[in-house]
């Protein structure tokens, strides 16, 4: 399973990807609205960071407007992923930027048919929004599995990008069912490196150590 850092901060970005843990990163207006600075020169130093592929949202909401944007966003690097709502215009552009050879990534999917649609417009990435599922009630896990369940019967390549993680325990769930890709806040990703029995073993070992060579 990849992982993609969900953020546009670039220290966070730095430091994973220093660990070699980052397949890739996904933004949206909402996280480079975070970042001090300028959010041009933010996209263009992630897609120099990172060998994978960046997602980079559009703001428009109709399919000229995205077009553009997609094109310009695209100019950021060979490696940006355009990332398009889940709307009729989203999809029209998705068909076409493909067509261009710019990998597309429809976001806010929030069931199995969009995923489908998603799906037959030729768009690399699909994310469902798996958080924002179980926050009003509904099983954000289950609707992963059942669009594994669909694109396990195509040929669609088609990749599913699990967003809106929470926590850890996600994470386990997403790769129990095999999906692709998750996207992870930094948060999260910190919380899946950490055991306290890896804290009180090393501190055991440091405390021993440290007797022995005082003895
Ligand atoms: C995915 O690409 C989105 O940026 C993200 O996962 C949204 O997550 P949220 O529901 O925590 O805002």
């Amino acid at each position: 399973m990849k992982i993609f850092l969900d953020t546009a901060n670039l220290e966070s970005i730095k430091k994973f990807n220093d660990m070699g843990l980052l397949d890739g990163i996904t933004t949206n207006p909402t996280l480079l609205s975070r970042e001090q600075g300028d959010p041009a020169e933010a996209m263009r130093e992630i897609t120099k960071i990172i060998d994978g592929d960046v997602s980079l949202e559009v703001v428009s909401t109709e399919y000229s407007g995205m077009m553009e944007e997609g094109r310009n966003l695209r100019k950021y690097g060979e490696n940006v992923v355009v990332k398009v709502p889940m709307t009729a215009d989203g999809l029209r552009a998705c068909k076409t930027l493909t067509s261009e050879d710019i990998p597309v990534n429809v976001t806010l999917v929030f069931s199995v048919n969009q995923a489908l649609l998603a799906a037959k417009s030729g768009a690399r990435y699909v994310s469902p929004f798996i958080g924002r599922l179980d926050d009003i009630g509904e099983d954000g896990m289950q609707l992963i599995e059942d669009i594994d369940e669909v694109f396990s019967n195509y040929d669609f390549e088609t990749e599913i990008l699990v967003a809106s993680v929470r926590h850890p325990m996600h994470v386990i769930e997403a790769a129990k069912i095999g999906a692709d890709v998750v996207t992870l806040p930094p948060a999260v990703l910190e919380k899946m490196l950490h055991h306290p029995l890896t804290d009180i073993g090393l501190a055991n070992f440091l405390a021993d150590w440290k007797k022995k060579s005082s003895s």
